[in-house]
């Protein structure tokens, strides 16, 4: 298989790094293509995958197509790669809110793999939530898969409404921890912590925490439930986070990016 990512940013340049790392593609079969002069001389220096900046040399050869430029690239994009594509290619987005009909129409083909992945896929903990055309085969979804799960975990979803779902709860999540984390971190400056030690009190608790949680089955309440004691410390916190409705608020942002996601899809 044949695979070309376009655009090399944060996020297809995650995923070709991904790739290149694994033992799922060997490197003759990973091309790259950005249209910044500076981004191609860049990663021709790291040598890890071939690099073209004209899109006539790699399009037609590729099997599979990661698309990772900027939403409102992709118009402009479609309309330089539409001569270029043919049917039996596949093609696999990471742009947040474009939907399957768009790419399809947009580039004149069929099999269209839409995904949603985060921002930890950087550090290979990504999760990235995906789901397929129905030209898509199961062959060709489980290689997609697997070439996905190079930066992470991937989940298969039953329709485009779970991708702007997940994009309210694990795409822009990473920004909804670093949010809990800066204000626990502001707590820790404001009570006489150094920043560095306020940074390890702080990482440290998060990482550990996400830990227990993955050692088992018990649900976050139960282990709520295991630091708090009646009229302690935790407790005191708990209470105060359920006086003022943190957990609705929470809920409310998830929804917010949901429906922004469900809203930029409806953008023409
Ligand atoms: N970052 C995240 O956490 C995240 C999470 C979920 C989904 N996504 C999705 O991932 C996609 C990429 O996001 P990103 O943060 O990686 O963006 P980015 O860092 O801006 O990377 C996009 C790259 O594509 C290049 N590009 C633009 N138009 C192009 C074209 N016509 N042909 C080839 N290359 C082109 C850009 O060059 P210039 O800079 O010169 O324009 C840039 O190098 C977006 O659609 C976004 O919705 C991102």
């Amino acid at each position: 298989m044949k695979t070309l990512v376009i655009g090399a940013g944060n996020m297809g340049l995650t995923y070709a790094e991904g790739m290149a790392q694994s033992a799922m593609l060997n490197r003759r079969n990973l091309m790259v293509f950005d249209k910044s002069a500076d981004v191609i001389a860049r990663l021709r220096d790291l040598d890890h995958f071939d690099v073209y900046e004209s899109l006539e040399e790699c399009l037609p050869q590729a099997d599979m197509v990661f698309v990772a430029v900027k939403p409102f690239h992709c118009d402009e994009l479609f309309e330089e790669m539409k001569s270029m594509v043919n049917k039996d290619q596949i093609f696999v987005s990471l742009m947040a809110g474009v939907t399957i009909e768009k790419i399809q129409n947009g580039l004149g083909i069929k099999k269209v793999v839409r995904s949603m992945p985060n921002l930890p896929a950087q550090v290979g903990k990504g999760v990235t939530s995906y789901t397929e055309s129905k030209e898509v085969s199961r062959v060709e979804l489980l290689m997609v898969r697997n070439l996905l799960d190079t930066t992470g975990e991937s989940i298969h979803v039953k329709n485009e409404n779970f991708i702007d779902a997940s994009t309210g709860i694990s795409g822009s999540g990473p920004a909804y921890v670093f949010y809990f984390m800066n204000s626990m971190l502001e707590a820790a400056r404001k009570m006489g912590f150094s920043k560095n030690d306020s940074k390890v009190l702080v990482s440290q608790t998060f990482e550990g925490a996400v830990e227990l949680f993955n050692q088992n089955d018990l649900s976050p309440d139960t282990w709520m439930d295991r630091v708090a004691s009646k009229g302690g410390t935790t407790r005191a916190a708990l209470d105060s986070m359920d006086d003022n409705n943190v957990k609705e608020l929470i809920k409310d942002a998830a929804y917010a990016a949901f429906d922004r996601a469900v809203e930029l899809g409806e953008e023409k």
